[in-house]
């Protein structure tokens, strides 16, 4: 599958194993949730651009690397996506922050979109979407579609959880977006959910099941 990252790191995989069994309480899905984030946003910040700077070290002066932080928007698909955000904040503390609310009509699994909110000068940013699970892939699809309106510089996915499906539709609809994810399950079920998976993830990052 092309354009498809799948993070294969021991720490992100074993941290997956412990979320996706149920008895795995809110306080520890939400803790693994954002540890794997961070190591994710490890991955997809690899080829980051950097910039020199002159700086001055106890012993003398040198010419060391920074990124632009500020150059970078987190897209965070509500409700779920809140749970990547946090850890990937937590490696880019000067990332800027885009919320989109979607959610799936239950019947025809499709996105409606009820808040869109991005910070301002799109065009000059890198927006990396975060939500736990590609699962229709009628979320992410939505969310790109509106992003593209504000012409990023680039756009990537990052996901934990995805399937065959997802990945098909993200991709015949937005060739050019690249999916980070930490596994690529069996498959969709007939409610949208992703099989093995994990279950709801806002349910489970929330608590609210
Ligand atoms: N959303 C979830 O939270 N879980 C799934 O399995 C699919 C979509």
């Amino acid at each position: 599958m092309g354009n498809v990252h799948l993070i294969e790191h021991p720490l992100v995989q074993h941290k997956l194993t412990l979320m996706r069994k149920k008895e795995a309480s809110t306080n520890s899905f939400r803790r693994l949730l954002n540890e794997l984030a961070m190591l994710m946003a490890y991955e997809v910040t690899r080829d980051m651009q950097v910039q020199d700077i002159e700086i001055e070290t106890p012993l003398e002066k040198m010419t060391a690397k920074v990124i632009d932080g500020k150059k970078l928007v987190f897209v965070s698909i509500l409700r779920a996506g809140g749970g990547i955000l946090d850890g990937m904040l937590s490696v880019v503390p000067g990332a800027r922050v885009g919320h989109i609310g979607l959610y799936r009509d239950p019947k025809t699994l499709t996105a409606v979109e009820y808040y869109f909110k991005m910070p301002q000068h799109m065009h000059d940013r890198d927006v990396i979407v975060v939500d736990p699970m590609l699962a229709t892939g009628n979320s992410a699809i939505a969310a790109v579609d509106r992003l593209k309106e504000l012409g990023p510089k680039s756009i990537k996915f990052v996901c934990l959880l995805t399937c065959p499906e997802g990945i098909k539709a993200l991709q015949t609809a937005h060739p050019d977006v690249p999916i980070y994810t930490a596994a690529i399950d069996r498959q969709l079920n007939d409610h949208g959910y992703i099989l093995p998976g994990l279950g709801d993830a806002g349910d489970r990052i929330f608590g609210t099941k």
